[in-house]
């Protein structure tokens, strides 16, 4: 099948959630992050997503930036930092222009260039997504930023996959679905798109019905892989 639209998740895909953390324990003062900054991203990011599914399981939505809140009041009680408001005052700041990885405005450019049709789609809020977006200078390389808002459920609901042929109207087939959720590319393949799936911590492959099409170390092989 031919490629012709190359679609990705956000958050941990396009954009690096470990980096406030990493980036507050860089800062001046903050010793007291240097051990646990590690502990702290990845409890905040499982709680986060934890509550997604479970928001989307129980039937009542709400957006990714409560979530994304709860999730880190969580780890941080869980670590005894519970008290410091002006920590998760920073680290929530920080949430708001996450890094992207390296590879990424590179990758995006070049798939422009070949002339793919590139996007998000995110659970993130639309704002939350405009954000991390233009912080990170790549707004010019995606035509669309769909978030889940749009249908008031959370990935891996049908529904939110279907907003990307909503948008650009092509097959399922067509659409080459990026991320480094493996559940996130198990829901995609689910509903027919190809998917690759980001492995940087080489992670097993999840034990769900759809495993991913392609298994990658980074993004920087997407265009190839377009490619056929
Ligand atoms: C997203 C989350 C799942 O961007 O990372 O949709």
């Amino acid at each position: 099948m031919t490629i012709t639209t190359c679609i990705f998740d956000a958050y941990g895909t396009l954009f690096d959630v470990a980096s406030a953390a990493r980036r507050m324990a860089q800062q001046p003062g903050r010793g007291d992050l240097q051990q646990i900054w590690p502990e702290l991203a990845e409890i905040w990011r499982q709680k986060q997503l934890q509550y997604s599914w479970l928001r989307a399981i129980m039937d009542d939505h709400t957006d990714f930036w409560t979530i994304t809140q709860n999730g880190l009041d969580f780890a941080m009680e869980k670590l005894g930092l519970a008290d410091d408001l002006v920590l998760r005052e920073d680290l929530l700041a920080l949430y708001w222009e996450l890094a992207p990885f390296q590879e990424v405005p590179m990758m995006l450019a070049t798939l422009k260039t070949k002339g793919y049709k590139t996007g998000i789609l995110s659970n993130g809020s639309p704002d939350m997504l405009s954000g991390a977006v233009e912080s990170s200078g790549l707004e010019t390389y995606l035509d669309a930023v769909l978030s889940v808002e749009t249908v008031g459920v959370f990935k891996p609901d049908m529904r939110v996959y279907q907003m990307v042929l909503d948008r650009f109207n092509c097959p399922k087939d067509q659409v080459l679905f990026v991320t480094s959720n493996g559940w996130d590319a198990a829901g995609a393949a689910a509903f027919g798109f190809q998917t690759a799936w980001v492995n940087r911590a080489g992670d097993p492959v999840d034990k769900l019905p759809h495993t991913p099409h392609h298994i990658l170390e980074n993004l920087s092989h997407i265009p190839s892989i377009a490619e056929g």
